[in-house]
């Protein structure tokens, strides 16, 4: 397991992914009653700028830098920037990027609960340290895909579950897909976010038609493409699948993946949001 995410933490695809995450758990938030939220691949939880992983990287000097400094973003990206600017900017400025961890602790509410799985053991301590004394956050060094099994469905019996899997195992489509028809299984009614990249040949196309065809419904993708899907570049775009999308979701999201198109893209860059498939 090599993968470090300060490489490329703040890029287009996490704006992408967290723009989704804000936007869905706060839909969920319009009822009052508790949720769980849960990360079965967490991170470390900030990522600060000056760090010589995120330097190196430097992708987010393409992705949020940019989109933070665009002129009338559109109202659903309104308040992931807020909590972009609230969790990392000091006196204006941005000094960490926020992981999905901490993007949730900033939302949740005093009765809701996050479980957030981290395998590696470095990730898992800072994460760790970042969530010490919050008693509505657990953090679990461990593998998320089997946690997934073990806690859902939860006590609360509603919320969120964001699988954000680092895909360098040329098998990660086929586990995903694999234990999401598991966790579905046993909590129907929960919502499920999974994040995957978009590279010339990579499996996303496939894995989207086999949950097509899996019986599952109520799935929407949201893309977000910078370049042709066939350009030899690396990371064309990136994707969120959603099981049992909160209502209108589908509706905010197309106004700002057309936005982050036309902001971040080469010109050929485009959004995407498609009920994959309906009620
Ligand atoms: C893309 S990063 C997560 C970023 C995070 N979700 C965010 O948005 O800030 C993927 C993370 O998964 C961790 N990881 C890899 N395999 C895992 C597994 N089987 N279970 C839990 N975590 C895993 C990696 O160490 C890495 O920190």
């Amino acid at each position: 397991m090599n993968y470090r995410h300060a490489f490329h933490a703040g890029n287009f695809a996490d704006v992408l992914k967290h723009v989704v995450l804000v936007e869905t758990l706060g839909r969920l938030m319009a009822k009052e009653s508790p949720l769980l939220y849960l990360d079965t691949h967490a991170g470390r939880g900030t990522y600060p700028l000056d760090d010589i992983a995120m330097q190196r990287g430097g992708e987010f000097r393409t992705g949020i830098l940019p989109v933070l400094a665009a002129a009338r973003p559109p109202a659903a990206l309104c308040r992931y920037l807020e909590l972009v600017r609230q969790t990392g900017a000091v006196d204006g400025v941005l000094r960490s990027y926020p992981g999905s961890p901490q993007i949730a602790q900033a939302m949740l509410r005093a009765d809701d609960r996050a479980a957030c799985c981290e395998l590696a053991p470095l990730e898992a301590d800072a994460l760790r340290e970042l969530m010490r004394g919050d008693r509505r956050i657990a953090v679990h060094e461990r593998d998320g895909y089997e946690a997934l099994g073990a806690l859902v469905p939860p006590a609360e019996k509603r919320g969120l579950v964001l699988i954000d899997p680092p895909y360098e195992d040329p098998l990660e489509f086929d586990r995903l897909a694999k234990t999401l028809m598991a966790a579905h299984r046993r909590w129907p009614t929960g919502v499920y976010a999974t994040w995957y990249p978009i590279t010339r040949g990579g499996g996303a196309e496939r894995y989207l038609a086999l949950m097509r065809t899996s019986g599952l419904r109520r799935l929407l993708a949201v893309e977000l493409m910078l370049r042709r899907a066939d350009s030899p570049v690396g990371l064309n775009g990136a994707g969120m699948l959603l099981i049992n999308p909160p209502f209108r979701l589908d509706e905010a999201l197309g106004e700002a993946v057309d936005w982050l198109a036309a902001t971040l893209g080469d010109g050929n860059g485009r959004g995407r949001v498609e009920v994959l498939v309906g009620e």
